[in-house]
């Protein structure tokens, strides 16, 4: 049983953002199994990814917020900079040898449900509007949205 489901609320329809909530969403149910297995070399293996991809994808999503002139540009980086705090509040704990599974999982299923339908749903519009509709099925192999893929994934 995944523990976070992906539902198709959860789409803002720009398949190149979708496709990184996805793993993102991948990545929890990752953490979530290792949580259950009890390995803590596996649990904070899985753990350091989950936080790698998500700081990844929130520069990528920045960047291309900037690019758009999305005017909650500013205050959306705020808010993935007030998570990020948070988040290597629970790696220091975690690097005592605390397991902090359990809560950091709680935590990121409320957290990343509210924020994809909320912050991330509010920008969708705005990046249509100003990139074009291709953004949204973009083919990302050139271009910016291909370099920006390769910057911020290698
Ligand atoms: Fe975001």
């Amino acid at each position: 049983m995944a523990y976070l489901h992906w539902s198709n609320e959860l789409d803002t329809g720009i398949e190149v953002i979708d496709k990184q909530h996805r793993r993102i969403v991948d990545l929890i149910n990752e953490l979530n199994a290792a949580n259950e297995g009890g390995d803590p070399a596996v649990i904070n293996h899985v753990l350091g990814e989950l936080v790698d991809y998500t700081l990844s994808h929130f520069s990528f999503e920045e960047e291309l917020q900037e690019k758009a002139n999305y005017p909650f540009y500013k205050a959306h980086k705020r808010v993935h900079e007030i998570f990020t705090k948070r988040v290597a509040e629970f790696q220091k704990r975690a690097a005592t040898g605390e397991n902090v599974a359990p809560e950091l999982l709680s935590m990121l299923k409320i957290w990343l449900v509210n924020h994809i339908k909320g912050d991330d749903a509010d920008y969708v519009e705005a990046i249509v509007n100003s990139l074009g509709v291709e953004i949204k099925k973009s083919d990302t192999s050139g271009g910016w949205l291909g370099n920006a893929l390769k910057k911020f994934f290698g």
